[in-house]
């Protein structure tokens, strides 16, 4: 049996293989694994005996993965557990940005509950039109799990998909999803795209990788869509093109404050991944790794 302590909340499924949650007291002495949820992960809450460090998510940015090298320290995340979840968030901030769904539930429960409000509703919803995403070019940046599962799900919704992906070839891209168009060439998702939507790591290399030049290649009037990491978009140029209307609508799951109040944003906390399902599946998933791991000496990110 092996004891555990979790940086943050995480779902209590899968946890049950290991013999104690441990306080922060006892951490020092006991641990054998770290559970991270999406808390920034500080060198200094390293036990002496930890063998391993379980990221419950995909991204890894929180976790000081250089310094856990040096120390041996294994280092798993559960690429693919919360996908379904945060597919869905995207989906919804679609149709969010495309319908004012927000604007009439506020605009409706601002109203005095009187007998004539379906009458003075029926005048107002002229205010509130939007367009259907059916029929409309989405444009995903990364086919990992979550762009994957968005494109497949997008294309039931009647969108044409454009995938691009540059560690992909066409046939590995065929066999992850037959209703995507594959795109060898990124110009031409900021080219022809109404909705882009970024699923790409935060590496040194994909730091900012939309900014001006990218957005001013980008439709007039596009919907970009950004559930993967805040520091991926440039905020300046963002805040700019959205001045100007040249981004219709940026939605993003990321608690920037700049970004939260410029024009024309949907904001939400980090709730991607805030699901039921999502959490066990990431727990489970976290925990097996590190039992594995502790159990057989089995290294495996799957
Ligand atoms: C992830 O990296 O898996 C997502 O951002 C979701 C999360 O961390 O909650």
């Amino acid at each position: 049996m092996y004891g555990y302590y979790c940086l943050n909340p995480i779902s209590q499924v899968g946890l049950k293989e290991f013999s104690k949650k441990y306080e922060q007291a006892e951490l020092a002495e006991k641990a054998d694994a770290i559970l991270v949820r999406s808390a920034d992960m500080h060198q200094t809450e390293l036990a002496p005996g930890v063998a391993a460090v379980a990221r419950a998510g995909a991204g890894v940015n929180n976790i000081p993965l250089e310094q856990l090298a040096k120390k041996g320290v294994v280092v798993f995340n559960t690429p693919g557990a919360n996908a379904n979840g945060v597919k869905e968030m995207v989906l919804a901030g679609m149709l969010l940005a495309s319908r004012d769904i927000v604007g009439g539930i506020e605009w409706l429960k601002s109203q005095e509950p009187a007998e004539d409000l379906a009458k003075k509703a029926e005048k107002e919803k002229k205010k509130f039109a939007g367009c259907e995403i059916s029929g409309k070019k989405l444009g995903i940046i990364g086919l990992g799990a979550i762009g994957v599962k968005v494109a497949n799900a997008a294309v039931h919704l009647g969108m044409e998909v454009y995938g691009y992906d540059p560690f992909i070839s066409v046939d590995a891209a065929w066999n992850l999803s037959r209703s995507i168009h594959h795109i060898n060439d990124i110009a031409e998702i900021y080219r022809d795209c109404d909705y882009i939507t970024i699923h790409v790591p935060l590496l040194k290399t994909t730091k900012k990788m939309i900014g001006k030049e990218e957005i001013s290649h980008m439709k007039d009037g596009v919907v970009l869509l950004n559930f993967a990491r805040d520091l991926l978009v440039d905020e300046e140029a963002l805040c700019e093109a959205l001045e100007t209307g040249k981004v219709k609508k940026y939605v993003t799951d990321f608690a920037n404050p700049v970004v939260a109040k410029a024009p024309n944003t949907l904001v939400t906390p980090h709730l991607g991944a805030s699901t039921e399902e999502s959490e066990d599946n990431c727990a489970v998933m976290a925990v097996k790794q590190i039992m594995d791991y502790l159990e057989n000496g089995n290294i495996k990110n799957s």
